[in-house]
């Protein structure tokens, strides 16, 4: 996180001091530096140009429209699991011919709105959805382009709740059906097979669960090849992992060199959909301490930002390091960071040891880029938070902090005789 630094004790995000964001903004809210998007999406960029390849950043990292725009700005296109992520790429100003969509529930208007939006390829994950892609396809005159998301059975060795590959899951086409499906597409007249997906999971660690699937992919390409069909693009889908402690995820440029060597004289495009190790790290979450709290069993730090906003920790136990912006000397405490709302599960960090903080205090909880606002909600009637985006000496409000009429918004009382 070198955007995220302190100086002099303390912590600015790029050129600016985050308790002046905070005292001017309100809290709670995210910060992004501009700064390391850019840098991660270089070091991304580059290491994927050794092949041919095209880069879909994954929307539902960080759905933003002003961090959306800065990324196909600077040339990648769109990993989509919905018609809203669609819709918001679209106002981003993505060009939808590098866009793939994902995802098990495709609803028939979803696939319309892509097919009108003339979107890259679908990466089908049931045989009933080929069927319905196909069936719209000819209602509108069109021919689809898709790629079979095959499921590998590879154990990506992370949390359960975010491993995709493995045969248990939900996602993808049995690796044994492929090819039967492929011949089923091969009979559809509004279907065109032209690309090979698999994603396996995220946070990935580790290089070698990457390179299984990839063999795995390798194989039946060959196999593919052999029957006459034409696999222009194979879709590696995203995964590469972040440091939220101390893992040691690989750069991205083993991760890709690995993958070439696997693919050998494939001809086609690789595309890859990273979502969290570009903004994972630009991101952090600003919460202000409301109350220290002794239960004389426990002590609790109690902020103003909570489930509803990062759920993270308390969905898959994550963890997120947690810091004050102004550095902290005196006694150590050990204590749970906990926000406002009415579940024991609403914690951001458990039994951390630190410098006592005190109320009023501005905590940065870290490596929160990447699935924080996304997976934001309005639990317990929580205004969502704002979001901000640094760029050098400048700040820019990306997301307003929505306000207690926007939680009614589209609510309506009925006239009831009661
Ligand atoms: N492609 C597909 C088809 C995906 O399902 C995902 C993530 C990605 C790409 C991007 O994966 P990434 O590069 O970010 O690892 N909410 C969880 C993560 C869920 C990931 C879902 N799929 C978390 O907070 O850890």
């Amino acid at each position: 996180m070198n955007d995220f630094i302190f100086k002099d004790n303390e912590l600015y995000c790029e050129s600016i001091p985050v308790k002046k964001i905070a005292e001017e903004a309100g809290t709670p809210f995210y910060l992004y530096s501009l700064a390391t998007i850019k840098r991660h999406f270089k070091a991304f960029n580059e290491s994927s140009k050794i092949m041919d390849s095209i880069v879909c950043f994954s929307v539902k990292a960080n759905s933003n429209i002003a961090i959306l725009n800065v990324l196909f700005k600077l040339g990648w296109g769109a990993d989509i699991v919905s018609g809203g992520e669609l819709f918001r790429s679209i106002k981003a100003g993505v060009d939808t011919s590098k866009v793939v969509y994902s995802g098990v529930g495709k609803t028939a208007g979803e696939i319309e709105f892509a097919l009108n939006s003339d979107i890259l390829m679908f990466n089908i994950e049931s045989m009933s959805e080929l069927h319905l892609i196909n069936k719209i396809a000819e209602n509108m005159g069109k021919k689809a382009r898709i790629s079979f998301r095959v499921n590998p059975d590879v154990d990506p060795k992370t949390h359960p709740y975010i491993s995709t590959g493995m045969k248990k899951n939900k996602f993808g086409i049995n690796i044994k059906h492929a090819l039967e499906s492929y011949e089923e597409a091969k009979k559809l007249n509004n279907i065109e097979a032209v690309g090979l997906d698999c994603h396996i999971g995220s946070q990935l660690t580790e290089v070698a669960p990457f390179d299984d699937a990839v063999k795995i992919i390798k194989d039946l390409l060959l196999k593919l090849n052999k029957k006459g069909f034409n696999i222009q693009f194979i879709d590696l889908g995203g995964g590469l992992g972040i440091t939220y402690e101390n893992e040691m995820p690989p750069h991205p440029s083993t991760y890709m060199n690995s993958i070439k060597d696997i693919l050998g004289g494939y001809k086609g495009k690789v595309i890859f959909e990273p979502g969290r190790v570009i903004v994972g790290n630009s991101g952090a979450f600003i919460t202000k301490v409301i109350y220290n709290k002794s239960t004389g069993h426990k002590n609790f730090v109690i902020v103003d930002g909570g489930m509803n906003d990062l759920i993270r920790p308390a969905l898959y136990e994550a963890y997120h390091e947690i810091i004050p912006v102004i550095k902290k000397t005196g006694s150590r405490v050990k204590a749970d960071v906990v926000g406002p709302i009415c579940e024991s599960a609403d914690f951001l960090g458990k039994e951390r040891t630190f410098h006592s903080v005190d109320e009023g205090d501005f905590l940065a909880v870290l490596s929160a880029g990447a699935y924080g606002f996304s997976m934001s909600s309005n639990y317990n009637s929580r205004p969502r938070a704002a979001e901000i985006l640094v760029d050098g000496d400048k700040y820019y409000i990306i997301r307003k902090r929505e306000t207690y009429e926007d939680l009614i918004e589209k609510e309506n009382i009925p006239d009831l005789k009661l």
